[in-house]
């Protein structure tokens, strides 16, 4: 794309560039520029093949380097008498200036007199606002072809021997061009960049100054403040000798150059000042809670600050730099005992909805404590509402009021949790503020036009990709919202939600009929918090009149969560197991019903209602299973117990055959693909079909290696399957079984079934 580079100082930043130019074939000839004292690094990479020629600019300049015999003539490829400042950028399409922020402003001196309309100038500067002003200084009017970038990406070491090709791949890049910039040279220096693999993103100097103020600066000069704090405390006690992980975790950035980071606070003094003044202000505060015995607050603090970390480390869901999990499980065994599996996924994450929306305090009990609930819960923090908590499936939610939700900041990022988005698309959708809505890759995949579209028959504006995925750009329509009669095409609990909690915002009534009955719990859950709901066969009416008053809740077991023990004790020979406060509630039943049509015996004891839904114990021993035809009216009341029921199928004697379940191919992952991949690997005879599977059971499973595909469900229905198999199975992609039931690989083991865990 360049003939000519010129790189000004080939040190980490510049050297790694210039890998980068190399190795994607950016630039035909990449030359590199610099001081006397710079000569060694230069030397260097052109030695290690970094830049194919280089210049030094003389501390006499360059009359003086004519008269004077140059030992670095020869080499640098100049002219003899020539002027290596003006050779170095002669005919150069792109100048990066890689040096230290403080020298930028001399740097611009000494191009000035060569300045050429027809090259690029660029920077890497780490403060922008700075750059841009040296430029003004110099030059009386950033010049056009200027466009300044920030790679956000280094190391401690320093010197082009460090430098690294990748240093840029998949790192954030921030262009920071001044209103007068020419739009062909910021567009080339985002080609350059997004050439490299850089991830960039355009946006004023100043924007991009405060956030790096508080994503970069503070926290080095924290780590500078600490240790040198400690350091002084360690000459007289010798206290780094204990120190561990943590403390060098936290410290690494304290290793950096001390001379730039001193430039760098200069340079963006004006937006780190403040800073420095909060977090002075949030130790205070932290220094009170524990001065003062509040340790419920000081967990909350901790606990948001958990959640707030977790969010950003979400943001490289990048399958190469987050955690993989495997399961391996050892074939055999039987499930016995009792237990209580976490609260039930649906009503934890309405529990935080309506909570919210409620006046007053309410309290939630057996609340889930896993990824999917966890988005929500953070979402609703985003959006001003006081949550405490969770300890021990413990919440305490203050409600705002319907209308008392806050403009979130930033985007929420709902992770894997498709109930998160779709049931918040209707939320949001009447809301006095535009909000946005992201998820994980799973997510980011997966249909979200069964919402907008019937939003936007009520008069929402919800903008999506092109194939009507998240990202969801939500324009507020606070009082413009209109309720219609919408006859579902699908039995979506998620679209009926969505849209009930669209229609507490909407003028007039809001109807949605559900082609067959699907779960139930946001409707309960609105009695529950007394808002008026009509229900009328298949037919449920809501209208803005009414409010949420705060109702204590306790959330009962997941059922969905139960059905792997349901499945694995009904297939595992001698299994006897109990599982206790079952939410039982008929929308979601199905899974009984199927499994009990297929012979499994399953006891529904001690039945009672808690909070408006109905609980019970489950006894489950283990039973001789046969095939049958799943009838159609159970799908959407089993609808996400199909990957482990498959399994039952796989262990019953004759042919299951499941049909109008073409939903599961939208799930999580397509779970009827991935499921029957997963099963004939086992050596399962399992046929899909497009809505559906026939599975000929009552053979061998055998062991193997299959994958999950990051579907939560289908890692706990392939480990499952172990009790039954013939030699060991492994299951990879499991980290997502911590959006659901991160207590499953405990639980199991404590159960009957060997299974281990191994990160990597
Ligand atoms: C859910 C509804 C179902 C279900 C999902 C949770 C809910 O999705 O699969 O796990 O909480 O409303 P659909 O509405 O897409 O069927």
């Amino acid at each position: 794309m360049f003939n000519k580079l010129c790189i000004i100082g080939v040190g980490l930043i510049g050297g790694s560039v210039a890998k980068a130019v190399r190795a994607n074939g950016l630039a035909k000839t990449i030359v590199g520029y610099g001081r006397e004292q710079d000569s060694i690094n230069l030397q260097t990479a052109k030695r290690l093949g970094v830049i194919d020629e280089f210049y030094i600019e003389t501390p006499v300049g360059w009359v003086a380097a004519l008269s004077q015999p140059n030992e670095y003539q020869g080499m640098l490829g100049c002219q003899k008498g020539g002027n290596p400042t003006y050779e170095a950028f002669k005919d150069a399409d792109c100048v990066l200036i890689a040096t230290p922020v403080a020298s930028i402003e001399a740097i611009f001196e000494q191009l000035k007199p060569f300045w050429s309309k027809d090259t690029i100038y660029t920077d890497v500067g780490s403060t922008k606002g700075s750059v841009l002003a040296a430029a003004e200084r110099v030059f009386g009017v950033v010049p056009e072809n200027l466009v300044p970038a920030h790679p956000i990406a280094g190391a401690e070491q320093s010197g082009v021997e460090a430098a690294l090709v990748d240093l840029f791949f998949h790192k954030r890049l921030i262009i920071t061009p001044a209103n007068n910039a020419n739009p062909e040279a910021v567009q080339k220096i985002k080609t350059f960049w997004q050439g490299q693999g850089a991830l960039v993103s355009v946006m004023n100097a100043q924007h991009h100054d405060s956030i790096l103020a508080a994503t970069s600066h503070l926290p080095h000069i924290l780590a500078f403040a600490l240790v040198d704090m400690l350091g002084h405390k360690d000459e007289q006690t010798e206290i780094f000798k204990y120190a561990a992980g943590g403390f060098r975790d936290f410290t690494r950035i304290a290793s950096s150059d001390p001379t730039m980071w001193v430039d760098i606070c200069k340079a963006n003094k004006q937006e780190i000042l403040p800073l420095i003044e909060q977090l002075s202000a949030e130790l205070a505060k932290i220094h009170g809670l524990l001065a003062y015995d509040d340790y419920q607050q000081l967990f909350s603090t901790f606990a948001y600050a958990k959640s707030a970390r977790q969010r950003f480390l979400n943001q490289f869901e990048d399958p190469n730099m987050t955690k993989s999990i495997t399961f391996h499980i050892k074939n055999g065994g039987r499930l016995q005992g009792e237990a209580r599996v976490p609260g039930d996924k649906s009503m934890s994450h309405r529990s935080i909805m309506l909570g919210s929306l409620a006046e007053g305090v309410t309290h939630v009990k057996g609340f889930l404590e896993a990824e999917d609930a966890l988005a929500t819960l953070q979402a609703f923090r985003d959006m001003g509402v006081e949550i405490e908590g969770p300890v021990n499936g413990e919440l305490t939610i203050h409600g705002v009021g319907k209308n008392g939700l806050k403009a979130p900041k930033n985007e929420l990022y709902l992770g894997n949790s498709g109930t998160s988005m779709r049931l918040l698309s209707g939320l949001l959708a009447g809301q006095p503020f535009n909000s946005v809505l992201t998820g994980d890759k799973s997510l980011s995949g997966r249909p979200m036009k069964r919402v907008t579209e019937p939003l936007a028959l009520m008069g929402a504006d919800i903008k999506t990709t092109e194939k009507g995925t998240a990202p969801l750009y939500i324009t507020g329509k606070a009082g413009q919202l209109k309720g219609i009669d919408y006859v579902m095409p699908m039995a979506s609990a998620q679209v009926k939600s969505c849209l009930i909690l669209a229609g507490m915002y909407a003028q007039g009534a809001t109807s949605v009929t559900e082609p067959a009955p699907t779960r139930d719990h946001t409707e309960r859950m609105l009695a529950g918090f007394s808002y008026p709901v009509k229900k009328d066969g298949s037919k449920v009416t809501v209208t803005a009149d009414g409010k949420l008053t705060a109702a204590d809740i306790d959330v009962p077991s997941d059922i969905s969560s139960a059905a792997f023990f349901l499945v694995g004790a009904s297939i595992a020979e001698g299994s006897d197991l109990l599982l206790k406060h079952v939410g039982i509630n008929p929308t979601r039943t199905g899974v009984i019903d199927i499994l009990r049509l297929m012979g499994a015996n399953i006891e529904i004891l001690n039945e009672r209602e808690v909070g408006g839904e109905p609980v019970a114990d489950l006894r489950v021993r283990s039973a001789p299973l046969k095939g049958i035809d799943i009838p159609e009216h159970l799908v959407p009341l089993a609808i996400d117990e199909f990957p482990v029921l498959f399994v039952a199928a796989a262990c019953a004697e004759g042919q299951t055959r499941l049909s109008g379940a073409e939903e599961l191919r939208v799930k999580e992952s397509d779970r009827i693909q991935v499921m029957a991949d997963g099963l004939q690997i086992l050596g399962v005879d399992a046929q899909p079909t497009e809505d559906g599977m026939i599975i000929q059971g009552g053979g061998n499973i055998g062991g193997g290696t299959v994958t999950s595909h990051g579907d939560h469900r289908i890692a706990m229905a392939f480990s499952i399957a172990g009790l039954r198999a013939s030699a060991a199975i492994t299951v990879l992609d499991c980290a997502n079984v911590n959006t659901s039931f991160p207590e499953f690989k405990d639980l199991v083991q404590r159960l009957g079934l060997d299974l281990v865990c191994e990160e990597s």
